[in-house]
């Protein structure tokens, strides 16, 4: 897919506001968290359960989560390699747009590609993009084989599959790693808010 579309006659308009009168409304800053790691391995019920106590502290924040994102504004995608890159790049631009609008993104994608996620990290400044990595053994995410997909993956039912018969690059320096083969649920999200409110996201 080429996704490097000239835009000669295009200006860019100035908003009026800006994000520092977000922040001072919401009284927090905009950011994105974004979570990788292999099917199963938990990004998912840990970003909603995130999203949860953070709604209950007047935090704005929003998931944007790969299984749900896939039936709707990436159902043109499949599993390719070129294809995972469009999936993250486009959400990398989604969450850019909403961390902009004030949000703290919680993003979980397998994003398998570090070159991936560090284009997506390009997109931010410092301070406003985390890489979570959010780690299980392969062993443990079959085991626990929550979709059946792995079962159906080794069947030869799934072609390139991740973790199976396509790669997962392991993050390289990940800001924070949540371990969901020794902390439970719980324990995952107080070691992100924990980290959040180290780095002054949250007051
Ligand atoms: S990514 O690799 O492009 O970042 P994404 O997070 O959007 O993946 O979607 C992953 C989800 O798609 C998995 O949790 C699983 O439910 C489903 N899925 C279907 N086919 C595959 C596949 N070949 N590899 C990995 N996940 C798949």
């Amino acid at each position: 897919m080429n996704t490097t579309i000239a835009t000669p006659n295009l200006v860019w308009h100035k908003p009026g506001l800006t994000r520092e009168d977000r922040h001072s409304r919401n009284g927090h800053k905009g950011c994105v968290l974004w979570f990788t790691g292999l099917s199963g391995s938990g990004k998912s019920t840990l970003a909603y359960a995130l999203e949860q106590e953070l709604f209950a502290r007047h935090v704005q924040s929003y998931v944007l989560d790969g299984d749900n994102v896939r039936h709707g504004l990436n159902r043109d995608l499949g599993f390719s390699a070129e294809d995972r890159k469009e999936n993250v790049r486009r959400i990398g631009e989604v969450s850019k747009l909403f961390a902009d609008a004030g949000m703290i993104v919680l993003a979980a994608f397998i994003s398998p590609n570090q070159e991936d996620r560090d284009m997506v990290r390009s997109y931010f400044a410092d301070e406003e993009f985390l890489e979570i990595y959010v780690r299980c053994s392969l062993e443990e995410c079959e085991r626990r084989d929550p979709k059946g997909l792995y079962r159906r993956a080794r069947k030869g039912e799934i072609a390139g599959f991740t973790g199976i018969s396509a790669p997962y690059d392991i993050p390289r320096s990940p800001d924070l790693v949540i371990d969901t083969e020794v902390l439970n649920v719980e324990q995952s999200v107080a070691s992100v808010l924990e980290a959040l409110e180290n780095r002054s996201y949250l007051k």
